[in-house]
């Protein structure tokens, strides 16, 4: 019997890579059935390539600043992307829009993780606007990509309740740590074939979810 071919796995990053470490840390620990096969950032100095670098990972830069039209840029990313032949992209705060091209060449092959319990709060300073807004809960949440900005269906969610008096940074790290775990959670399952996208509908074990998987923060 031939074991099943693990999945190839491309990150794209822009900054700290904390989410990356994480999937690194799934992975070295026997829990993802993935092979890392490249790490790219659009910023050569994120500190996420020195993570991918120290995991004895492929840490490609495209540098964006180096390119005059952003036509130029997307397709050198894309190249580079196309090098890797990755099976999956996990988007790990990766800072720019790709072109749709891009991402309809990845459809349902494509992941990104947003800091905000979706549909809510697309774009940025998710935390600020949750706590303007006085929401009760605020949170994170893994879809697949579409090129309309963090509006793809959506596999899996983090939640954490918005306590009194509580603090932007104080909710980001609350919020992260979510991350920490419901990221590798659905690579996971995409891994082991057991999430994949139908048309628009997210199916779970073949079938489709009517809401995201939800993860509660828990108390203590
Ligand atoms: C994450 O919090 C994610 O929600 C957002 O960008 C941040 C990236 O952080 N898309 P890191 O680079 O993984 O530390």
């Amino acid at each position: 019997m031939t074991a099943a071919r693990r999945l190839r796995v491309a990150v794209l990053i822009s900054g700290s890579g904390t989410n990356l470490q994480a999937i690194i840390d799934a992975a070295a620990a026997g829990d993802l059935e993935i092979d890392i096969v490249g790490v790219i950032s659009d910023r050569p100095k994120a500190y996420g390539l020195e993570r991918a670098a120290n995991a004895g990972i492929t840490a490609m830069p495209v540098d964006f600043k180096s390119f005059d039209k952003r036509a130029d840029f997307d397709a050198a990313l894309a190249d580079k992307l196309a090098e890797l032949a990755p099976d999956l992209v996990v988007l790990a705060g990766y800072m720019r829009i790709l072109p749709a091209t891009t991402v309809n060449g990845y459809r349902g092959r494509m992941l990104n993780i947003h800091p905000s319990l979706l549909p809510d709060f697309p774009g940025l300073d998710t935390y600020a606007r949750a706590l303007a807004a006085g929401k009760k809960s605020h949170g994170t949440t893994v879809h697949f990509v579409t090129p309309e900005l963090d509006s793809g269906p959506a596999i899996i969610q983090y939640r954490v309740h918005i306590r009194d008096q509580e603090t932007e940074p104080g909710l980001r790290q609350r919020v992260q740590a979510g991350e920490y775990i419901i990221y590798p959670q659905a690579i996971g399952l995409i891994a082991a074939g057991r999430v994949t996208l139908d048309g628009d509908s997210v199916c779970l074990d073949g079938k489709p979810l009517e809401q995201p998987i939800i993860i509660d923060e828990q108390p203590c």
